[in-house]
């Protein structure tokens, strides 16, 4: 594992049955590396495995093959997340910050109490001293005039924020986004990127986000990696995919770099549209 990477991931498998229950492999052999202190940003079409790979790097899911290892700042060498028990699991899950839509605020608690739940459930810490972190959570995103507010009365955006506050409690080391700009208006969804980026430079946390919206990935992207049918069709710095985003597609090497190129651009037309797809895939994977 490099020295850098907070996750490593190698050759992981994960297969779900299929309405006649057949295993059908969501994620087939991935791997990549997530370097400490990025934001990596997770693309690819929809049904490709985006969220089926964010729970299997938070331990929801257990892959099938290959390993999943982690190396936060509290261990002294590597722990692979296949290998510990639900004991180690727990605790190696209370270094991370997960913004899932499934994850969303209890609705029957404050949104103070939202934030505190996790302080509550995981730290022996003065109810005095949990109403402070929760004030400067609250603070940081900018939700300190609503804190005794029930989820049902806030905006879309406002509740994003609130769960922001409460994934960040415990001073994540990573932070694990699944899109989280889905439903929001582009002004909206602005603001959340700034505040991720915040949270990225004035806590040091690695983000990993799962997102569609191309503008929000180029905003706050370090690196990239774009999924293809379960597998890494391409991983590389913002630059590169700004580089080929850019690109006359006259200039483009392969079937790999045009389909890229239209993803990246969002165009209607290109190989993701004007050929058979499914088999030209195949091809142009490139593993990991
Ligand atoms: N818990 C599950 N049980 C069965 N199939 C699943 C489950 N989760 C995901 N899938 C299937 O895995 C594929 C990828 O899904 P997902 O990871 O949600 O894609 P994405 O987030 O990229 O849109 C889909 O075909 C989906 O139906
Ligand atoms: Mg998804």
């Amino acid at each position: 594992m490099d020295s850098n990477a907070v996750i490593s991931i190698r050759d992981a498998v994960k297969s779900f049955p299929d309405r006649d229950g057949e295993p059908v492999r969501v994620l087939d052999g991935v791997s990549f590396e997530i370097h400490r202190g990025e934001t990596l940003v997770i693309m690819g079409g929809s049904g490709c495995g985006k969220s089926t790979l964010l729970n299997c790097l938070i331990g929801e899911y257990r892959i099938d093959g290959g390993s999943i290892a982690y190396h936060t700042s509290d261990m002294d060498r590597p722990r692979d997340l296949a290998a510990v028990d639900e004991v180690e699991l727990d605790r190696i899950r209370q270094r991370f910050g997960i913004l899932f839509q499934s994850g969303a605020l209890f609705n029957s608690l404050t949104v103070s109490e939202n934030v505190a739940l996790p302080l509550r459930e995981h730290t022996s810490v003065d109810p005095a001293v949990i109403d402070i972190i929760v004030t400067l959570k609250l603070q940081q995103v900018k939700m300190l005039p609503h804190r005794d507010k029930m989820p049902s009365q806030l905006s879309g955006g406002q509740k994003k924020r609130a769960g922001l506050a409460r994934a960040t409690a415990l001073d994540p080391e990573i932070l694990f986004y699944d899109e989280p700009s889905a439903g929001l208006d582009p002004v909206t969804s602005a603001a959340i990127d700034e505040l991720m980026m915040d949270f990225s430079k004035k806590l040091h946390v690695t983000s990993v986000v799962v997102t569609h919206e191309m503008d929000s990935a180029f905003r706050i992207a370090d690196r990239m990696v774009m999924l293809e049918k379960g597998r890494v069709l391409r991983i590389g710095k913002r630059e590169e995919f700004e580089q080929l985003r850019d690109a006359d597609p006259g200039t483009l090497l392969g079937d790999a770099e045009q389909l890229l190129h239209q993803f990246l651009n969002g165009a209607s037309t290109g190989p993701l549209t004007d050929r058979d797809g499914l088999s030209m895939f195949e091809k142009l994977i490139i593993q990991g």
